[in-house]
């Protein structure tokens, strides 16, 4: 596999017949006994014996392409939250120092690779597409062994991130600035895309893939680094892809991998931008935790991309097709259990289907197949992430409770003792739970507003079409959205009417693609957008370069031709 060196300052980017620097191979040498190159070694297998006869890995940081530990040697593990006693290996958990050796890494780096022609940038990005594509059945299962997703949705997410990969591949042949026409003679105006600088990238781990990939594939397309902190329940997958990255030709230093926790490595990357490391920070991740990182970045005028909560709601008119939309409410609610930034929150009925929906809803809900998806097939989904976002689901619970909501359907954790009739294996190997169905909610109690992460769904009954659009844009959030409707003039005025960044109409709330903004607005985020050609705003900034050719001081405004208007003795109004 090929590697690009970025060509050093004034030596022409181009061989001798104008063509691009063709990417060769480079062999990596140990620059010290204890560190070794990314590219120079394969995976560390550590001794120990997993029930599943799984291996597990001694993981690293990737600073400066070299693997390095912890600087106080300190380590935290990954578990399979479907057979808790598997364990994935051990990181480092990262400090202070290692956060900042990873920063000046980036910050090193930044000069040779924003000089890289961005067409060889597209074409390293397009290397890690294929690689993901060749690697893609591997990815999928660990990405399941690591954070429980069933395969078919580990194999959605893969695509998606191979998806970002080939957008991005032909966007290194575009990145267009413009030419614009001055005021003045002589005078040639231009604008160009510039890249930020350091990008701190944080993000969740219910989308380990795709999301870290829809943050640093355009950040490095547009000729910034990273320092990029892996979730803190998916190091192992977060290693191997920052691994393939490196295979694809990355140089090092561009991105650099730190492990750790979000208290821990995640907050000394913010509080690097009060130290003037950092140029850009992008973070998925709580509504709360958001506003703290939209805090540091506003006092030090530093942009950020901010992907928060969601309650995303769903509407169902009686025009609808019913089933259609069972469908749509079922996957939404419970697929990937519930862990999705789009899952449904709250399912909105009119008053006048209500019964026959729940009664088809219920139905599906009853008979929901849950269980380890490398295990079983065909489950709808497997555990929570982790043991941590299990003991957050149970806390939504007692809230939804609290709040009044009539429980109709779940109990909390799955347990030998407690398990509904489609579960699948044994239910003390992991963390998995019940779907959970509250009704008769209403825009008093705190469950109405507030997101639940996991498998549940919060259903209110709506009067008529303004009372459910109403009801649709009164929670705190403006994620994603939803109405199943056959009647366009309604569709229409959903769609005009809702406070939300994405929505579908006879669709469910999730599955935005990879070539259309995400992202939302009001408690959801801070209006900046992932994916597609829009992210592009997100990890550039506009330089407006003027070129005066006249040889002379012309002043903007003040010598610019003026035009004189002459009125003719003509009286149009007589002619018809
Ligand atoms: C997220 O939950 O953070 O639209 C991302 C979807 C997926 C991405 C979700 N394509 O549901």
């Amino acid at each position: 596999m090929g590697h690009y060196k970025p060509k050093p300052e004034g030596l022409s980017t181009t061989d001798g017949d104008g063509n691009l620097p063709s990417i060769t191979l480079k062999r990596r040498v140990k620059v010290a006994d204890d560190m070794v190159h990314v590219l120079e070694t394969g995976l560390e297998y550590m001794e120990i014996n997993n029930p599943t006869g799984k291996p597990a890995v001694r993981g690293y940081n990737i600073i400066n392409g070299q693997l390095t530990s912890a600087s106080d040697k300190g380590t935290f593990s990954s578990s399979n939250p479907a057979h808790l006693a598997d364990c994935l290996g051990e990181f480092p958990l990262s400090t202070r120092d290692d956060v900042h050796e990873a920063l000046h890494a980036a910050r090193a780096a930044f000069p040779g690779w924003a000089a890289t022609p961005a067409p060889t940038r597209g074409q390293i990005i397009g290397n890690m597409g294929r690689l993901l594509m060749e690697h893609k059945d591997a990815l999928v299962a660990l990405e399941t062994r690591e954070i429980g997703k069933t395969l078919k949705e580990s194999g959605g997410e893969i695509q998606e991130a191979i998806d970002t990969c080939l957008f991005f591949q032909s966007e290194g042949r575009r990145l267009y600035g413009q030419t614009v026409n001055s005021e003045l003679p002589d005078k040639e105006l231009f604008t160009y895309r510039r890249p930020l600088g350091v990008c701190g990238i944080i993000n969740a781990c219910n989308f380990p893939s795709a999301v870290p990939f829809w943050k640093m594939i355009p950040a490095i397309m547009c000729g910034n680094t990273c320092v990029w902190k892996s979730p803190q329940d998916a190091p192992l997958l977060s290693f191997a892809l920052a691994r393939i990255m490196h295979e694809a030709g990355l140089p090092d230093g561009v991105i650099n991998l730190v492990h750790g926790k979000g208290s821990g490595a995640g907050q000394y990357l913010v509080d690097a931008v009060d130290e003037g490391l950092v140029n850009k920070i992008s973070f998925t991740g709580s509504t709360g935790v958001g506003k703290m990182i939209g805090e540091v970045c506003g006092r030090n005028l530093v942009s950020c991309s901010l992907e928060l909560g969601g309650k995303n709601p769903l509407v169902v008119m009686p025009s609808a097709d019913l089933n259609n939309a069972v469908e749509g409410a079922y996957w939404g609610a419970f697929g990937t259990a519930g862990q999705r930034c789009t899952s449904l929150g709250n399912l909105i009925l009119h008053e006048d289907i209500y019964d026959e929906f729940m009664e088809r809803f219920m139905e599906k809900v009853k008979s929901t197949r849950i269980g380890n998806s490398l295990v079983h097939k065909d489950v709808l989904y497997g555990p929570m992430l982790s043991e941590k976002y299990a003991k957050d689901f149970l806390v939504g619970l007692e809230m939804a409770k609290a709040s009044g909501a009539t429980q109709l359907w779940g109990e909390g954790p799955i347990t030998p003792d407690s398990a509904p009739d489609n579960f699948l294996g044994d239910a003390n190997e992991g963390v998995f739970m019940w779907p959970h169905v509250f009704a008769d909610v209403t825009e008093d109690m705190e469950c109405f507003h507030e997101e639940i992460f996991g498998p549940v769904v919060t259903v209110v009954k709506a009067k008529d079409f303004d009372h459910a659009l109403h009801l649709a844009n009164a929670s705190p959030y403006g994620l994603s959205s939803a109405i199943y409707t056959n009647d366009r003039l309604e569709a229409y005025r959903y769609k005009t009417g809702i406070k939300a960044g994405m929505t579908g109409i006879n669709n469910s709330t999730t599955g935005a693609e990879a070539h259309l903004p995400f992202g939302g607005v009001k408690g959801s985020g801070n209006g900046t957008r992932e994916s597609g050609i829009w992210v592009i705003e997100a990890y550039s900034y506009w330089h407006a370069v003027n070129d005066e050719l006249s040889g002379k001081l012309q002043l903007a405004q003040m010598d610019v031709d003026e035009i004189e208007m002459i009125e003719a003795e003509v009286n149009w109004s007589e002619l018809a």
